[in-house]
């Protein structure tokens, strides 16, 4: 064990836990199951080869916006800052911010997949010998406490990098969002990465790549669902699909039933036609504005850097 290496906080959910959720999902007109479930160690892994697809343009745009400023957006930052991610996964980008921030006060990186979290910040605890890791491995959108930060800082700023607030219901995101703001309080940052609206063509190529990881990151959910629950789904019958719904601003992944089927959840049948669909994932794209928009209510837009196609953004928002 490194010594800058606190041991990790765990809230990390049970799958048992998740299954009112999931069988709520699946009795639902359009059935559903929770995104979460996509990030066990295989799913984690998979969305890594993913952030290096040739379609999958969100992680190389926004690295590369990292690199281009990275001066600047250390600079806002400031000294002496106390970094918070939350989904930090393999931590990759993070590594840019911590090798130029000026003396950063400690790095507490919160992940629902607890193992993937454990490898990455040991290899980053012997990196970083002089920086306190504090890692926390929860489900971020409930309820869980942060580790006690019983040393000096300047300030404590959110990292929210790949778009994952994409991920939820613009509704939802807001309300998040400004509920972190309310309980960090001021003196509190966030950098926020963030996918733009652009052509639907780039968009649904992202989520369809030709090597086939993303359906197999879809399928992984009925894979994980059959090997840590009771239920007997056969991946053969199901089909990844992902398509732009414009009008909602959003891609959509669902998981296609190939046949009508009857899959055994936890003792219940849950009965599925022919090209029915399990909806597993928005990603929502946004406009700057209408981001900003979006947490007004807790926090002021200091900085946007963007890529010269204005496909990806990083925002940098203070605590109102
Ligand atoms: C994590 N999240 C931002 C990814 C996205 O693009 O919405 C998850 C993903 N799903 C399919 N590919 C990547």
């Amino acid at each position: 064990m490194h010594s800058n290496l606190k041991r990790l906080k765990k809230f990390e959910p049970e799958i048992e836990n998740l299954l009112e959720e999931i069988l709520e999902g699946l009795n639902k007109p359009q059935k559903e199951l929770p995104s979460k479930l996509f990030y066990d160690k295989k799913g984690s892994s998979l969305f890594d080869e993913i952030c290096d697809l040739d379609e999958y343009y969100l992680t190389r745009t926004e690295t590369s916006i990292m690199i281009e400023n990275i001066e600047d957006i250390c600079s806002i930052l400031g000294n002496n800052s106390l970094l918070i991610e939350l989904g930090s996964g393999s931590s990759k980008k993070t590594r840019l911010l911590l090798s130029g921030l000026q003396s950063p006060a400690g790095y507490a990186p919160i992940d629902i997949s607890e193992e993937h979290l454990i490898s990455s910040v040991n290899i980053l605890a012997h990196d970083y010998p002089n920086l306190k890791i504090l890692p926390v491995s929860a489900d971020y959108t409930q309820p869980f406490s942060l580790p006690k930060f019983d040393f000096i800082y300047s300030k404590k700023v959110v990292y929210y990098p790949g778009s994952t607030i994409g991920n939820f219901e613009p509704d939802y995101a807001s309300q998040f969002l400004n509920s972190i703001g309310h309980r960090l309080g001021k003196r509190t940052g966030l950098l926020i990465g963030l996918d733009l609206k652009k052509d639907k063509k780039i968009l649904e190529d992202a989520y369809n790549d030709n090597k086939g990881i993303t359906a197999e990151f879809n399928l992984n959910v009925l894979v994980r669902l059959n090997s840590e629950l009771d239920t007997d789904f056969n991946i053969e019958e199901w089909k990844h699909c992902a398509f732009y719904n414009s009008k909602e601003g959003r891609i959509e992944m669902h998981l296609e039933s190939l046949s009508n089927q009857d899959v055994q959840v936890n003792g219940d049948i849950v009965t599925f036609r022919k090209e029915e669909t399990i909806l597993t994932e928005y990603s929502y794209k946004y406009s700057i504005d209408d981001f900003k928009n979006l947490i007004s209510e807790s926090y002021n837009l200091e900085k946007v850097w963007t890529d010269e196609d204005s496909k990806f953004g990083i925002l940098y928002f203070t605590v109102k």
